[in-house]
């Protein structure tokens, strides 16, 4: 999502080192336990690379299948370290005005009107001015006085050209506005990348980036992703919910169930008021876990389902 607010007195232009903040992570432990806090669950690699990201100053690149945690990551790397989000939701077509700054034409053709009878180099100056610029992500998280966690999110869905635009931010943490100047990070943001892997990055973005491949949990840590997901929830149910998706993960499947969906079968069962998982119930709820009815058939079969009812 695309947000646009005005550039907040330009904190940036011209200046800033580009320098990283004070380290909110002594090691990777305390990484951890800071996302834990937030109810973000790592294991050790997550946690790892959090910590290396913040100390070496790298972006993270965070890929893997749907709803395994990537872009929560970025949530909760930013809820640990009390700064605030800025998110770039990717898509196709992304251009500059959507992703940095796009001017306010709309504002600027009524300021034309007012000032009626001023000469054009007069009017210039006065409309290419901050006050009539829209800031996009990219820009916004450059020109935060604070220091931010700065969300590339699904950087898969941008078209390779795109990707430049990307690597100039990523690499000099600057960008230049003709009629304005160079703004500067002050500090230098956070950058969590998400790829949902639809197609292969560049070469010279991964580089610049840390790599995690963030998969399915185990069944210790999906157990306790979803007691610190939903209210209520017994830790026996917890354990078998666990348990049971993962075995069905291990079918061959068109959309294996991922966290959301075991979060989501987790509430459903609370709401249906089960406290025992037995086939029947499964059979009854697996079209929560699962989006295609040829997978369901196939879980059917795996489990059995079909002689508990
Ligand atoms: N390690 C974790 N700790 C706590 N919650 C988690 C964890 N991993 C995933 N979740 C939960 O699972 C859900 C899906 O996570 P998220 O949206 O971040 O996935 P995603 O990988 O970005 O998916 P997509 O590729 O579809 O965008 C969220 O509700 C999130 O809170
Ligand atoms: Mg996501």
């Amino acid at each position: 999502m695309a947000t646009c607010h005005k550039l907040s007195g330009l904190g940036g232009v011209g200046a800033g080192s580009g320098q990283n903040v004070a380290m909110p992570f002594a090691d990777v432990a305390d990484s951890a336990a800071g996302l834990r806090r937030t109810g973000y669950l790592t294991d050790d690699r997550i946690a790892q690379v959090v910590f290396l990201a913040e100390r070496l100053g790298k972006p993270i690149l965070a890929e893997g299948p749907a709803g395994v945690g990537k872009t929560s990551l970025a949530m909760a790397v930013a809820a640990a370290t009390g700064q605030r989000l800025v998110r770039l939701q990717c898509y196709e077509g992304l251009d500059e005005a959507k992703a940095l700054y796009e001017w306010n034409y709309h504002k600027q053709l009524l300021r034309i009107q007012t000032d009626e009878g001023k000469r054009w180099d007069e009017l210039e100056g006065d409309i290419f001015t901050e006050d009539f610029l829209l800031t996009r992500p990219l820009l916004e998280a450059i020109s935060s006085t604070e220091p931010v966690v700065l969300l590339i999110d699904e950087v898969d869905r941008v078209e390779i050209e795109s990707e430049a635009l990307l690597l100039e931010v990523l690499d000099s943490f600057q960008v230049t506005i003709p009629e304005l100047g160079t703004v500067t990070a002050t500090s230098r943001p956070f950058v969590v990348l998400t790829s949902n892997n639809t197609r292969e990055l560049s070469e010279a973005l991964k580089r610049r980036c840390l790599f995690l491949h963030i998969d399915y949990p185990d069944v210790q840590r999906e157990r306790e992703i979803l007691l610190s997901r939903v209210d209520g929830l017994p830790e026996r149910l917890a354990t078998r919910i666990a348990e049971v998706v993962r075995s069905i993960r291990a079918v061959p499947l068109r959309k294996a169930p991922s966290v959301s969906e075991s979060i989501d079968w987790a509430r459903t069962l609370l709401a249906l008021a089960v406290t025992e998982i037995d086939g029947a119930v499964t059979d009854d709820t697996l079209h929560v876990l699962l989006k295609y009815q040829s997978d369901i058939a196939k879980v059917r079969r795996h489990l059995d389902l079909g002689s508990a009812n």
